[in-house]
């Protein structure tokens, strides 16, 4: 019920896009696993971005481009995309579908580790970014809230993508360490005075999860 519904509303609201429809034809071919975002949720990120008129996007984790390419395509001309992944292969594709919907003008892939890169920007004083959107190495994602704390402003929206997983991070005693890294961020979201933030649980075709959406102060 949950995939039947997701499919009704992806049929009312996210009308064909051959340039994202190409993004998933060409990652199948090159053997990308099938975990990116779905086009629901493609469309619930682009949404956030376009409602704070994000100029500046950062993404970890572009995989074969797909939620870059939903992000990319509400920036104005004059916008930028950085978009991070670590594996050659992904962040070639990557590069190779995001230039063949002409985004490639605004739109950097930066393969190599998320938080060296993160830091390598923080270091370079790169201008601050209105949007970031996380979706990687999940044990990670405390360092990737705090770099994205120093790479944002007021105002910057963090969105982190699969933080409930079928209900996996209410438990306390969660051994996975990509479990306790979410619960940390969660932690950090509510209980520090320069974010705020909340978690929107989401049902689909991929099950039970949800998105935590923070504002930096
Ligand atoms: C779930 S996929 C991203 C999906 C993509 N956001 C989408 O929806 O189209 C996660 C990606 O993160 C990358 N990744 C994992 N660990 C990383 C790290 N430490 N630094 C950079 N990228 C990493 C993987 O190579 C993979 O391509």
């Amino acid at each position: 019920m949950w995939a039947e519904t997701e499919a009704f509303l992806t049929r009312l609201m996210c009308p064909p896009d051959p340039d994202l429809e190409r993004v998933l034809q060409v990652s199948a071919q090159e053997n990308l696993a099938p975990i990116n975002v779905t086009e629901l949720q493609g469309k619930q990120i682009s949404l956030l971005a376009r409602l704070i008129g994000a100029r500046r996007i950062l993404e970890v984790g572009s995989l074969g481009g797909y939620s870059a390419l939903w992000l990319a395509k509400t920036l104005p001309a004059d916008g930028r995309m950085v978009t991070i992944d670590n594996n050659p292969v992904h962040a070639l594709v990557a590069a190779g579908n995001i230039k063949e919907a002409g985004l490639h003008d605004r739109v950097e892939v930066r393969m190599g580790n998320a938080a060296e890169q993160l830091e390598e920007m923080i270091e370079e004083g790169a201008e601050p970014f209105d949007f970031f959107f996380i979706d990687a190495d999940q044990h990670n994602n405390v360092a990737y809230f705090e770099s994205c704390l120093r790479l944002g402003h007021s105002g910057s929206l963090i969105v982190f993508d699969n933080v409930v997983r079928s209900g996996e991070v209410r438990d306390p005693e969660a051994a996975n360490p990509a479990v306790r890294a979410t619960q940390q961020v969660m932690e950090l979201v509510g209980s520090r005075d320069d974010v705020d933030g909340v978690v929107f649980q989401t049902v689909g075709k991929r099950g039970h999860d949800g998105m935590l959406v923070a504002r930096i102060v």
